[in-house]
């Protein structure tokens, strides 16, 4: 195989090659707002096939289809109460909506694992929103990264990870938010958070008050399969909330912390030197990708509230320990 074609989304045949590309059944990497994804047309099953090959993934963990606004995704699933507030308030925008699909859903069965809801989610990302409107149908994507490993946030991590399988790359520069969309079960009355995400907590409950369960659907047994428990995994061995470094470790640390015996660090990597959440979300996967060549990775608290819950949810994946 060939390895990808990088394209400047700003060339103004890029966005037609790459729609072309899809419709033919092969895989395009696009930048959303959020990670860089790894899209198929969703209604060929065999495009579909191609990512779960081309990722490593497990076939029956479901993809995100991504569509380039409202009306096309209630095209695909029926939206409740809760659901069409969550789309009003934050589409397009960083936010994955679970919902009942449609009997009219084009989107194929590969795809949703065989389940009998759908993700849906509409990016707020100019390239992203130029190649659904020019493919015209959903486009399935998951994060451009190989399966259980970390998330890319720029061409260069797309193309190092899945090169060969992949014939366009759109690279439009590193992603603004840098960490997965929100994903919410809206397929009851409640909605409920399966994967915590670039969305907080506290911005989903202003918007739908006390329709979001307490409990996240990890709690309620409601299992996104993404969330197995180790994901979002380097190669090194991650150490989590670290208040020192040990001889020959490599350091993650957050507002400009110290921990003790830092000096000994192979490298560090400081998320956000100011405590800035935002900041440290954009610049997580490329902390654990830049510092993965270390044997091991110490890594600094991370507050929790806000964007951090997100944060510390990817890095706690990271540190589980590996099935292999
Ligand atoms: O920001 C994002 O969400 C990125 C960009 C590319 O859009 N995509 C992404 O996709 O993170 P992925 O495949 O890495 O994660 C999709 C998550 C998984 O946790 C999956 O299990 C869950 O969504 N999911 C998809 N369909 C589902 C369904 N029908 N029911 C429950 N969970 C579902
Ligand atoms: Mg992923």
């Amino acid at each position: 195989m060939t390895s990808a074609r990088v394209l400047d989304p700003h060339d103004a045949s890029a966005i037609a090659e790459a729609a072309a590309a899809l419709k033919a059944g092969a895989l395009v990497s696009f930048p959303t707002e959020t990670v860089y994804g790894l899209g198929a047309d969703a209604a060929n099953a065999r495009a579909v096939a191609r990512i779960y090959s081309a990722k490593g993934r497990p076939s029956f963990n479901p993809l995100i289809a991504h569509l380039a606004d409202m009306d096309a995704a209630r095209q695909q699933g029926t939206f409740n109460e809760v659901a069409s507030a969550l789309a009003d308030r934050f589409w397009p925008g960083p936010l994955t909506l679970v919902v009942p699909r449609k009997d009219t859903s084009t989107v194929s069965d590969l795809a949703t694992a065989g389940l009998d809801s759908v993700a849906l989610r509409v990016p707020d990302n100019a390239v992203a929103h130029a190649l659904l409107s020019a493919f015209g149908g959903p486009v399935v994507a998951p994060s451009a990264n190989r399966s259980g490993y970390v998330s890319a946030t720029t061409a260069q991590h797309v193309a190092g990870d899945l090169g060969e399988a992949v014939s366009i790359i759109l690279d439009a520069g590193p992603t603004g938010i840098g960490i997965e969309s929100t994903v919410i079960d809206c397929t009851a009355d409640m909605a409920r958070i399966l994967r915590p995400g670039a969305v907080t907590r506290e911005a989903v409950r202003n918007a739908i008050g006390d329709k979001l369960a307490q409990e996240s659907g990890e709690n309620s047994g409601i299992i996104a399969p993404g969330m197995l428990a180790s994901h979002y995994a380097p190669n090194a061995r991650v150490r989590l909330n670290a208040t020192d470094v040990q001889a020959g470790e490599a350091a993650i640390t957050f507002n400009a912390f110290q921990p003790a015996g830092i000096e000994n660090a192979s490298s560090v990597f400081d998320l956000s030197p100011t405590g800035d959440l935002e900041e440290a979300a954009a610049n997580l996967f490329t902390a654990l990708r830049e510092l993965d060549t270390a044997g091991s990775i110490a890594v600094c608290p991370v507050p929790c509230d806000g964007l951090g819950e997100a944060i510390n949810d990817r890095l706690r994946r990271a540190a589980a320990p590996r099935d292999s």
